[in-house]
């Protein structure tokens, strides 16, 4: 009986936490909020503050360039160009942003997880190998891979928060458009955040939690330093 008080209460108040108190990409109560950072030039405010409709112009709901690949991510192999609010303005409040990546032959995009949007990607050129990890809700020790070797044409979506990865496994550059249903998804490297915090998670911590011993974690914490 106690136990079921505890759920219930326990399912309420993450309803009601659900509620308000994320800045979440929601359906905005305005036509536009082309976002600015003057706020005397602003009207109101809803994700980042809004520029005054009337000086709105076809530029800020316009940006040119995905026809080539962005920077290059040192160490990586990964060229990624985002086209997000801060470079096309117009995208405030509406929920959406796009990216294009390139990556170089038998690089990856490691494990990683987007805390505020579900991903899609299309292949243009080359061959990726991509999947994501799905908690079993049977048995939290578990997760399930779900996996597809893509080809250009090829779609496939990675659900919110969910930890996935994209692997180049041909022998030659791969290039691929990738679409998010925030204006700020949000980007967490698993193996970055983990091995290379500051300050650093204990060692006795990451020992025990990975089932390594302190010289394995100091290899690993070199790697991501
Ligand atoms: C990319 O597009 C821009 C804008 O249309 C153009 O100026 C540029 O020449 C294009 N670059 C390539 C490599 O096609
Ligand atoms: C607002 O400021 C940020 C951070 O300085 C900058 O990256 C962005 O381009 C600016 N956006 C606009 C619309 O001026
Ligand atoms: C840590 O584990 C590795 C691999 O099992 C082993 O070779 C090494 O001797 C261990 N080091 C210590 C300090 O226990």
């Amino acid at each position: 009986m106690r136990m079921w008080w505890f759920i219930t209460i326990l399912a309420i108040t993450a309803f009601i936490c659900n509620f308000p108190a994320y800045a979440y990409d929601n359906n905005p109560l305005q036509d536009i909020c082309v976002a600015v950072n003057d706020s005397q030039a602003s009207v109101f405010m809803n994700g980042k503050m809004c520029k005054d409709p009337k000086l709105a112009t076809a530029n800020d709901f316009y940006f040119s360039g995905l026809n080539v690949s962005g920077n290059e991510v040192p160490g990586f192999g990964i060229s990624a160009k985002i086209v997000g609010v801060n470079n096309m303005p117009g995208l405030n409040t509406l929920g959406i942003s796009l990216g294009r990546a390139d990556l170089e032959p038998q690089r990856i995009v490691p494990l990683h997880t987007h805390p505020r949007a579900t991903e899609m990607i299309t292949i243009l050129e080359g061959t990726v190998y991509a999947g994501f990890l799905l908690p079993d809700p049977a048995n939290f020790f578990k997760s399930r891979l779900f996996s597809k070797i893509l080809n250009p044409g090829d779609v496939f979506v990675f659900p919110i928060g969910l930890i996935h990865f994209q692997y180049n496994m041909g022998n030659k550059k791969a290039t691929c458009l990738f679409y998010f249903n925030s204006q700020n998804p949000g980007l967490l490297l698993i193996p970055n955040s983990i091995f290379a915090s500051k300050p650093p998670v204990p060692d006795d911590v990451l020992a025990k939690g990975f089932q390594l011993n302190k010289t394995q974690i100091a290899q690993l914490r070199k790697k991501f330093s």
